[in-house]
């Protein structure tokens, strides 16, 4: 049980080079460490130069974290949407996972996905209606967890 609320956060941004899989292996890796002990959890995806991450924990760590993040030579961020006071984790069992090799299975989850990144830069203002779909997506695949 968490005692605190959670604050959730979930970005777009835009590779400056194309990412090998080696290179999003390593960075997978690398985060996961870093965000275990800092307790956040949450997933990163890549496709077709862009990046889309979704970081969840206590909100002082995950604006640092998320502020180190966007300071990445790697890439830009093009839009975020923000969840404050989330009952609970959605991922509580990812530090930071590549979802592509979780869902692989899972028929139509690249294409949700793609729905989810192509909603996020057509819908540049972060309101109430979009964070209730992005929350939906993000329940939706949190159900499948393993
Ligand atoms: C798309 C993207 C997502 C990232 N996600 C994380 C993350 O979840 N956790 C993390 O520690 N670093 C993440 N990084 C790496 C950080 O930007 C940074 O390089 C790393 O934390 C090392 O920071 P430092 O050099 O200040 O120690 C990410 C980088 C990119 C490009």
């Amino acid at each position: 049980m968490e005692s605190k609320h959670i604050y959730g956060l979930i970005y777009v941004s835009e590779a400056i080079d194309s990412f090998s899989e080696l290179a999003l292996l390593q960075l997978c890796e690398l985060s996961s460490l870093n965000n275990s002990q800092l307790e956040v959890t949450g997933w990163l995806h890549y496709y077709d130069n862009r990046f889309i991450q979704y970081l969840e924990g206590d909100k002082l760590d995950v604006e640092a974290l998320f502020s180190r993040i966007c300071r990445d030579k790697r890439h830009r961020v093009i839009h975020t949407i923000e969840f404050e006071n989330l009952a609970n984790r959605l991922f509580y069992n990812w530090h930071m996972t590549d979802i592509k090799t979780v869902f692989s299975d899972h028929i139509g989850f690249e294409q949700t996905l793609m729905n989810l990144i192509d909603f996020m830069n057509q819908n540049q203002n972060d309101t109430k209606s979009q964070r209730s779909s992005a929350l939906r997506v993000l329940k939706s695949m949190s159900s499948l967890q393993a």
